[in-house]
């Protein structure tokens, strides 16, 4: 649940572009980054269900340093040729080693630079990366400016923040700094997700807070994130917070249908009317999402890189945890196929997951 009840939404928000730096998207309706999830075939699905952009998982400067020419970290890097715009993410603690991995992922193809200072992961804050960085203004803002010096001046650089390490007055105030110093830098968005760092994903997105930083914001290009499961979700944060932008996470993971939902119901439809994809659709997607993943890993590995995808598609399915086990069973394609040739051979309607409580994490 977030702070926004529906009844309290006054004006009905509507699809509209959204500018990042030279880059014009369709529409305000972004897949997040995704650790583990929003490689190359995530974000193809995402794109042609109607993302307006995708972003890459996040990568470590030190990754980006040796890469080399193994066919696993080549995936990570991959984009595919209908998939642009496509922004990669950055994350890292010493200022000094972003400007090299930032020129690695523009020669790599991203057409958007982001910059992590978000993660709230127990071992990335203990090495001074992602969320950590909000608590030392001086070394993110520093941070900033190598990345911006680093790339082409018509590539984007922007940010991505949690709304503060804690809920006290002085993380609150390093927000800010970071925040408006970061536009001073020459960012072109930031995404603010509404929840703490210490928070992790205990309890709500706090969207009055998204609100709040978006009024302080003024003209200056501002995405939401946190809780959005569903398109009325995403209409409820556009409403509420006013912020140019939404990134959907979570809510989009063995879920694309969820961008051409919310598509709909920015133009006008009733999302109370927008229906789940039915079985038949559903066997369609993951079927090609199968494939993508045998193109970009080999069969070998597609199953196990498709099995955390399988198990939030199930959710879909009318009987969610008999497809779920099934799935998790499958170890080689012909179980895969298998499994869908019994699961998904009967048409039906899809089940509405976005009620379920989501316990991934990052
Ligand atoms: C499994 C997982 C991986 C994530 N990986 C990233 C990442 O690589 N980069 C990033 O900026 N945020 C990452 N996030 C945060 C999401 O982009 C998003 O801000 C957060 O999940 C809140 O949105 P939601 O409540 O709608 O899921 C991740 C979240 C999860 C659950």
């Amino acid at each position: 649940m977030n702070t926004s009840p529906s009844s309290t939404v006054a004006a009905r928000p509507c699809r509209q572009p959204l500018h990042l730096g030279s880059l014009r998207l369709d529409s305000q309706i972004v897949q997040a980054a995704l650790s583990g999830y929003s490689d190359l075939p995530m974000r193809v699905l995402a794109r042609r269900f109607g993302a307006a952009y995708t972003l890459c998982e996040v990568m470590l400067d030190q990754f980006l340093a040796n890469v080399g020419t193994n066919r696993r970290n080549l995936a990570r890097l991959a984009i595919a040729a209908e998939e642009h715009p496509v922004g990669g993410q950055l994350m890292g603690a010493n200022p000094d080693d972003f400007a090299p991995a930032a020129r690695r992922l523009v020669e790599a193809g991203f057409d958007c630079i982001d910059i992590n200072f978000g993660c709230p992961v127990k071992k990335v804050l203990g090495r001074c990366r992602g969320g950590y960085l909000l608590s030392v203004p001086e070394t993110a803002l520093e941070i900033v400016s190598r990345v911006r010096e680093a790339v082409p001046e018509q590539i984007p650089v922007t940010l991505k923040m949690r709304r503060g390490i804690d809920d006290s007055a002085a993380s609150e105030e390093k927000f800010f700094t970071i925040f408006d110093g970061a536009f001073a830098r020459g960012v072109a968005a930031i995404t603010v997700h509404g929840r703490s760092v210490v928070q992790r994903y205990d309890g709500p997105s706090n969207w009055d807070f998204l609100a709040a930083v978006k009024r302080h914001a003024g003209d200056r290009i501002m995405l939401g994130s946190g809780d959005l499961f569903s398109p009325q979700a995403c209409l409820d944060m556009l409403a509420h917070t006013k912020v140019d932008g939404l990134t959907i996470a979570r809510g989009a993971i063995g879920n694309p249908w969820i961008f051409e939902q919310t598509l709909a119901a920015l133009d006008g439809t009733d999302p109370a009317t927008l229906t789940p994809p039915t079985v038949h659709a559903q066997r369609e997607v993951i079927a090609e999402h199968f494939r993508l993943a045998c193109d970009l890993h080999g069969e070998q590995l597609a199953g196990r890189s498709l099995r955390k995808f399988a198990i939030k598609y199930a959710k879909l399915h009318p009987e969610p945890l008999l497809v779920r086990d099934a799935f998790i069973a499958a170890k080689t394609t012909t179980d895969w196929q298998a499994v869908l040739m019994q699961h998904y051979h009967t048409d039906a309607p899809g089940r509405d997951p976005s009620g379920d409580i989501d316990e991934t994490t990052e």
